[in-house]
């Protein structure tokens, strides 16, 4: 049975771990899917891994939606998450709307992602919910910020922990069905996690969260700069560096193809 946001809640009430990673492509995407992950994310973070930008804020509606699009169709069991980008939802709520729901339209993602927790993102979480698109909130380091927060660990002070947490309560009475939380103080990932009813999925938060989530290309070891938190499983750099240069070898040396 394929992943739904209701499943996500009560795996949660079960403590059953909720493994997300993130595609880009179809390929990673079926590959991902069939290697049994619950929630493929099509983050924005595709603007620097897939397109080359050095951050997530140029990456478009539409160039989101093209890579959901291509994640959905490799996508059997998986729940599939598409961040909005940067000004596809902070400018109004109905532009949030609009935005969101061209998403679920047009990719056949099943739900979105949005960052931070002020009281207009709140409005526009509640919002989204009331017209039927699953929300899944994003707080802690939000890369969509990066110009304010740099990539710095968030709540480390007393005042920053509690507006985190104030805002992660804020979001799950608003709707969201799962909390990313992004580099911050594990404890504090643990109060909240303990605090709300929906699943929180860290990254670089520590072991306490409902499930984790890593951006797979440097699950892959694809990526030449990490952030601290990140782990990757294999390295695929150097597999690919290999099996090139092994081909322009046979080439050049007239092995391949051998007829
Ligand atoms: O865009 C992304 O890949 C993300 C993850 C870091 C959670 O938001």
């Amino acid at each position: 049975m394929a992943v739904t946001t209701r499943k996500l809640i009560e795996w949660k009430r079960k403590q059953r771990p909720i493994v997300t990673l993130t595609a880009w492509d179809y390929l990673i995407a079926r590959v991902l899917d069939r290697a049994g992950v619950d929630v493929i994310l099509v983050g924005d973070t595709l603007a620097e891994v897939a397109l080359g930008y050095k951050n997530t804020l140029p990456v478009t509606l539409d160039e989101m939606i093209h890579h959901a699009s291509a994640v959905c169709r490799g996508v059997n069991n998986a729940l599939v998450v598409c961040d909005l980008p940067f000004l596809s939802y902070q400018i109004s709520i109905e532009k949030a709307v609009e935005s969101a729901g061209k998403i679920l339209k047009q990719t056949g993602a099943a739900a979105v992602k949005l960052e931070g927790g002020s009281p207009d993102i709140v409005a526009t979480i509640a919002k989204l919910t009331a017209v039927g698109i699953p929300v899944m909130a994003h707080l802690g380091l939000t890369p969509q910020s990066v110009n304010i927060l740099g990539y710095k660990k968030q709540g480390t002070t007393d005042l920053e922990a509690q507006r985190i947490l104030d805002r992660a309560i804020a979001v799950s009475n608003a709707g969201a069905f799962a909390i990313v939380l992004e580099h911050i103080p594990s404890e504090l990932a643990a109060i909240i996690t303990d605090k709300v009813p929906v699943p929180t999925i860290g990254i670089g938060a520590g072991k306490s969260c409902d499930g984790q989530v890593l951006v797979t290309a440097d699950l892959l070891g694809l990526t030449e700069k990490q952030p601290p938190f990140a782990k990757s499983y294999t390295n695929l750099r150097e597999l690919i560096t290999e099996a090139a240069e092994s081909f322009i070898l046979e080439v050049k040396e007239g092995k391949f193809p051998q007829t």
